[in-house]
């Protein structure tokens, strides 16, 4: 596992675009594994202003993003992919059909089964991540197993309250999920995680002080992975004891 300390968001942005611009410049038909939430906006904004300039090419990319809430649908300005048409696919030319997106609103069972049967046909090529306060990773909440599949899951009350920011009021947070699993996470050729603010100091600080692997603590997973960057900004950084 691997640390980049930048100067600042802007910079971590950049080179999260670039690692995911690089993948696709060797792989035309790369598979992209998303996330959503504040910690990717940036790196959306430099994918989308390089595909504007040219300098890279979505037509043969996949796409499958980490997770969805349950119960929003994709026209609800909080579901992630009402997010993902924001930031970039109603902006770069990735083709709708090459697009995974959980359908919050579908069958749960359906949703996994699909979800499912790509991951076991497509390795994710490179996969970007933000993380929890409490450590969490698409929504893999801590728990005690770490072979879990794409899974419905219950979403620990740091996490609603983390995510009221959003919404308009607490209650508003669904308080479930669908989630890719940590199979899927640690069958990445790569994974970058970008960390940003004050609040996930102590689970970068944790990430990098501890040597376990624990599922308690699901962000320590990336310790398993072929290849995990976890990308900071001096700020962060500078609020952790490392
Ligand atoms: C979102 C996701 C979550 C977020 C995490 C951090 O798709 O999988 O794990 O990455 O909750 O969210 P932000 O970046 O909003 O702090």
């Amino acid at each position: 596992m691997k640390l980049v300390v930048t100067e600042n968001y802007e910079e971590s942005s950049r080179i999260l675009a670039d690692m995911v611009e690089q993948v696709i410049a060797e792989k035309k038909d790369a598979v992209l594994g998303l996330p959503t939430g504040s910690s990717p906006v940036g790196m959306y904004h430099y994918l989308v202003q390089d595909y504007q300039e040219g300098k890279v090419d979505f037509s043969e990319v996949h796409t499958i993003n980490l997770d969805e809430y349950t119960g929003l649908e994709r026209e609800h300005v909080q579901s992630f992919g009402y997010f993902m048409d924001q930031h970039l696919f109603s902006k770069v030319n990735v083709p709708a059909e090459n697009i995974m997106l959980i359908d919050g609103t579908g069958s749960a069972a359906e949703q996994i089964d699909r979800y499912d049967r790509f991951l076991d046909d497509n390795t994710i090529d490179i996969l970007v991540v933000g993380i929890g306060n409490n450590g969490h990773i698409g929504f893999n909440e801590p728990d005690t197993v770490f072979h879990a599949q794409t899974h419905l899951t219950e979403l620990e009350p740091e996490t609603i309250k983390a995510n009221a920011r959003f919404f308009e009021k607490e209650s508003d947070v669904p308080r479930s999920a669908i989630t890719m699993g940590m199979s899927a996470i640690l069958k990445a050729r790569k994974v970058v995680l970008i960390a940003t603010g004050e609040a996930k100091a102590g689970a970068i600080e944790r990430l990098f002080m501890d040597d376990t692997i624990d599922p308690m603590f699901p962000c320590s997973i990336l310790k398993g992975c072929k290849d995990a960057v976890v990308v900071v900004d001096r700020d962060l950084y500078g609020r952790t004891k490392l």
